[in-house]
């Protein structure tokens, strides 16, 4: 690719400064990119007291993509423990993720072959598994109206799903799952036994469903798919569901990888806006500046913005290789280390190097 993409990067807080700059690394090793720093979470909080100014949403949007890091960590917590009103540097995502529309979000599962005795699951189960959870991202019970009542002794938190919400993530999931394979499944969770909003998603799911009759549609209620994820993830291609539903079960289906340091996710919007592609995992504080962070899943966080984002699927295949490559040569950073034959244990820095020479580099 000749012309240089821009590319908003917000590390964010923790280990987000140092998963994003060995990232920036492997990108510029596949591409060109020109950069544009920007702050969220705790680290704009602690600039200008919220955790997504104005300026950083009108810097995304004008970009070709973003690439984020990770945001949150306990001197913030702390915070908002001796004063509620507090800002979160969570409202810094959520308020980035509503303010770019990016509706649907794609975690794909898929255990690295050299990892999958990193998995606390049994090989014979995870064997084979492949799968894209598709999770609503900017409706629900996160963007529901909430507060407190009778004079603080009650608590809610809203759950709405408009029809046209649910459409057009349904449609997303469709379509992954049209190109993933020749015989598409998608598979719905919800709690249509209990919920109306799940009521309204499984008939509008089915009436969506009516223009893919290529695609094999399944429905599950949320309790049973949390156990088949762990029972037989292998039968599971595109799993979508709403957002609070794909925040757990996304987090549990990474534990099929060995560690939630490998996951990446895309965040789509509307065709033809900037997508905003980051981690699964958080900023984690406690290992924060020590470089022993994992940098992989934000490696391939940048490989889906290549593919998803910038068109570039080359690109994205290489890095994607190249992260295989030094798995399979059996370097580990601390969190998916297992002590077996043929590993070494190493930091953030030596892992990065091991990526950019598989890409030709250093
Ligand atoms: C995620 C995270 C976020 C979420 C938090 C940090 C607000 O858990 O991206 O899955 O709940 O969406
Ligand atoms: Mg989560």
């Amino acid at each position: 690719m000749s012309e240089t993409r821009k590319i908003v990067v917000l590390a964010g807080d923790g280990i987000g400064p140092e998963i994003v700059g060995a990232t920036r690394q492997v990108l510029d090793a596949v591409g060109d990119f020109e950069y544009t720093e920007h702050l969220i979470g705790g680290a704009s909080i602690d600039e200008h007291g919220v955790a997504l100014t104005d300026e950083v949403i009108e810097a995304c949007k004008a970009s070709d993509a973003v690439l984020l890091g990770a945001v949150g960590g306990p001197k913030w917590d702390e915070a908002v423990a001796k004063d509620p009103t507090a800002p979160r540097p969570e409202q810094g995502l959520l308020g980035i993720r509503k303010a770019l529309g990016l509706y649907a979000n794609l975690r794909p599962v898929k255990p690295s072959p050299a990892l999958i005795d990193a998995s606390p699951l049994k090989r014979e189960l995870i064997d084979g598994t492949d799968l894209l959870v598709v999770r609503e991202l900017t409706g629900g019970i996160y963007f529901g109206d909430s507060g407190r009542r009778d004079e603080g002794t009650v608590a809610y938190d809203e759950c709405a799903y408009s029809v046209a919400e649910i459409e057009r993530i349904t449609r997303a999931a469709f379509e992954a799952a049209r190109q993933r394979s020749d015989s598409p499944r998608v598979l719905s969770v919800d709690k249509a036994n209990v919920l109306e909003s799940s009521r309204l998603w499984r008939e509008t799911v089915k009436k969506v469903a009516e223009d893919y009759p290529d695609v094999q549609l399944d429905h599950l209620l949320v309790d049973f798919a949390a156990m088949k994820l762990v029972s037989a993830p292998a039968e599971i291609d595109v799993l979508v569901t709403e957002n609070l539903f794909g925040d757990i079960l996304s987090d549990e289906a990474a534990m099929l990888t060995g560690s939630l340091g490998m996951l990446p996710s895309a965040s789509i919007g509307a065709e033809g806006e900037p997508g905003l592609f980051e981690p699964v995992h958080g900023s984690a504080p406690d290992i924060a500046g020590q470089g022993v962070a994992n940098p992989l899943a934000t490696m391939l966080s940048a490989s889906m913005m290549l593919r998803y984002g910038l068109g570039d699927g080359e690109a994205a295949d290489r890095i994607d290789n190249a992260v295989d490559a030094v798995l399979a040569r059996g370097l580990r950073t601390p969190d998916i280390y297992e002590g077996g034959e043929g590993e070494t244990r190493v930091g953030t820095e030596e892992v990065t190097e091991a990526v950019l020479a598989e890409l030709g580099q250093g």
